[in-house]
């Protein structure tokens, strides 16, 4: 009942999302800003792993350099709540043009984090901000 009431106080009646809108926007605020790598390293296919917060808590994420471009992700399956990786950092499929979960090979497309095929198709990876600034990527949001 109270949630019911906090609910609504902060939804105006004709946009429903804007309750979503502003949970995710307190998820944002609870990544701290950190650096996460250094430009130089993040070659073609390269990808790095780092450890952050999220509402306090230890959480995997690993960014990648693909088709040129940055992108990072929690490494967390949506499928099952595991790493993609077996902890040995290997991301890619065999032909490199995809994420590959390792436990139960689903297939997620890099740019998007959409997954394509698997017991999650249709889910995608929980992204997350990053910016570039003086050659060092940072975790933003
Ligand atoms: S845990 Fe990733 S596909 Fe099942």
């Amino acid at each position: 009942m109270l949630f019911k009431r906090i609910a609504e106080m902060r939804r105006p009646r004709d946009s429903p999302s804007l309750l979503c809108f502003d949970l995710g926007t307190a998820i944002v605020a609870t990544v701290r800003k950190q650096k996460i790598a250094s430009l130089h390293e993040l070659t073609e296919g390269k990808t790095i792993k780092f450890e952050f917060a999220l509402k306090g808590k230890p959480t995997e994420g690993f960014v990648v350099c693909f088709q040129g471009q940055l992108v990072a992700y929690e490494n967390r399956c949506r499928h099952l709540p595991l790493s993609l990786d077996y902890d040995d950092g290997r991301f890619f499929s065999r032909d490199g043009k995809s994420f590959v979960c390792q436990t139960h090979n689903a297939i997620y497309e890099p740019l998007t984090g959409l997954c394509v095929r698997g017991p999650c198709e249709g889910a995608s990876l929980k992204a997350l901000k990053i910016e570039v600034v003086d050659g060092e990527v940072w975790l933003v949001g």
